[in-house]
């Protein structure tokens, strides 16, 4: 590409992020309490999530057909995804991608769980508008929060799908799911995900989490799960897709998934008792625990806020990498 454009494009992009800035602050300061950092800063981590993205699809972004919304059925058709199969999409969102596997899956095949009411109010507008009810799409709210799939409970699925989740979720929720999502996985279940991959754990302080690989590989060993990163996955800003089984027969895989005394956490943390601020919880580019930035293990936006340097260290360095993660 000739340096000309380069130039021109960096220049665009400075001016960009320079224009978002000066707004957030004209913004911040005219209406506090409208204010998205507002709920960042205060809010348990799950709800700043979901008022985000309630908000997002009332101003009309995140609604608009991309290219990632693009490459998720293909790639999982490639990778044996058939009609008569059954798919949980966790993170549906509007069903931007939704939307295509809904027309491909048979009726009753598809079930999308979302966090935001409102994301999930137009995704449930948009299979009206698509023409697409008559193949019964199941959409469910996740109106717990968690990611126990208590709301599924006795029920399995073919393929699960989390694309564009775990680049926002703080390790303590990546945790709960692979603990539980045994659960609802049968013998040959296969749940893809991805993640933006980061040398070694890095936050920006409000919803872009990069992870080593390794975090997901200890995670998985530790659930008895079979992982593997994946590269071959199109995606347009480089997400990378990792693809998880059950290691064991599914009875023995179920009673072993979720250990019922405490045992030690591969990173410090656990589900019932949040980690305290760390620096040094995450594995490092070769697995090994070197000091990491940001605050885990909290859902307190406020206690993440506290850790002004590691946050805003983490948002220079994933920068625009993470800025839209989808
Ligand atoms: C970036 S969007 C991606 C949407 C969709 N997967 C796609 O590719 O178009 C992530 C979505 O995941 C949802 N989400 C995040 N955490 C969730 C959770 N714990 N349970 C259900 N949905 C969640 C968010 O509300 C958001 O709509």
């Amino acid at each position: 590409m000739p340096v000309g454009s380069n130039r021109k494009k960096l220049v665009k992009r400075t001016l960009r992020k320079i224009r978002r800035r000066w707004w957030q602050i004209i913004h911040r300061s005219l209406w506090p309490s409208r204010s998205a950092t507002n709920s960042w800063e205060v809010l348990p981590y799950l709800d700043a999530y979901s008022a985000d993205s309630d908000r997002k699809v009332e101003k009309g972004s995140d609604i608009k057909e991309k290219r990632v919304n693009k490459v998720q059925l293909p790639y999982l058709v490639s990778n044996g995804l058939a009609p008569e199969h059954r798919l949980l999409d966790i993170g549906c969102g509007t069903l931007r991608a939704g939307r295509h596997f809904i027309r491909y899956l048979n009726a009753g095949g598809y079930t999308g769980l979302e966090l935001s009411p409102k994301v999930l109010d137009y995704a449930v507008l948009s299979v009206q508008q698509a023409g697409l009810s008559e193949k019964r799409p199941r959409l469910v709210l996740n109106a717990q929060k968690n990611l126990r799939f208590e709301q599924f409970a006795g029920e399995t699925f073919d393929y699960l799908l989390a694309q564009s989740v775990f680049t926002h979720l703080p390790p303590e929720h990546i945790e709960e799911c692979l603990a539980h999502v045994p659960s609802i996985m049968h013998e040959g279940s296969v749940f893809f995900f991805t993640f933006h991959q980061g040398r070694a754990y890095q936050y920006d302080g409000k919803k872009s989490f990069m992870y080593p690989a390794s975090f997901f590989t200890e995670l998985a060993n530790r659930y008895n799960q079979v992982l593997r990163v994946r590269d071959d996955y199109p995606h347009p800003k480089g997400q990378k897709m990792a693809m998880l089984k059950l290691a064991q027969p599914v009875a023995q895989s179920r009673t072993n998934s979720v250990p019922s005394a405490p045992t030690p956490r591969p990173h410090g943390w656990s589900l019932a008792t949040p980690p305290p601020i760390s620096k040094a919880t995450l594995p490092g580019p070769d697995g090994t625990l070197a000091p990491a930035y940001g605050v885990l293990g909290t859902s307190s936006c406020l206690q993440r806020k506290t850790d002004v340097l590691g946050a805003k260290r983490d948002a220079e360095q994933i920068g625009s990498a993470c800025a839209d993660a989808s």
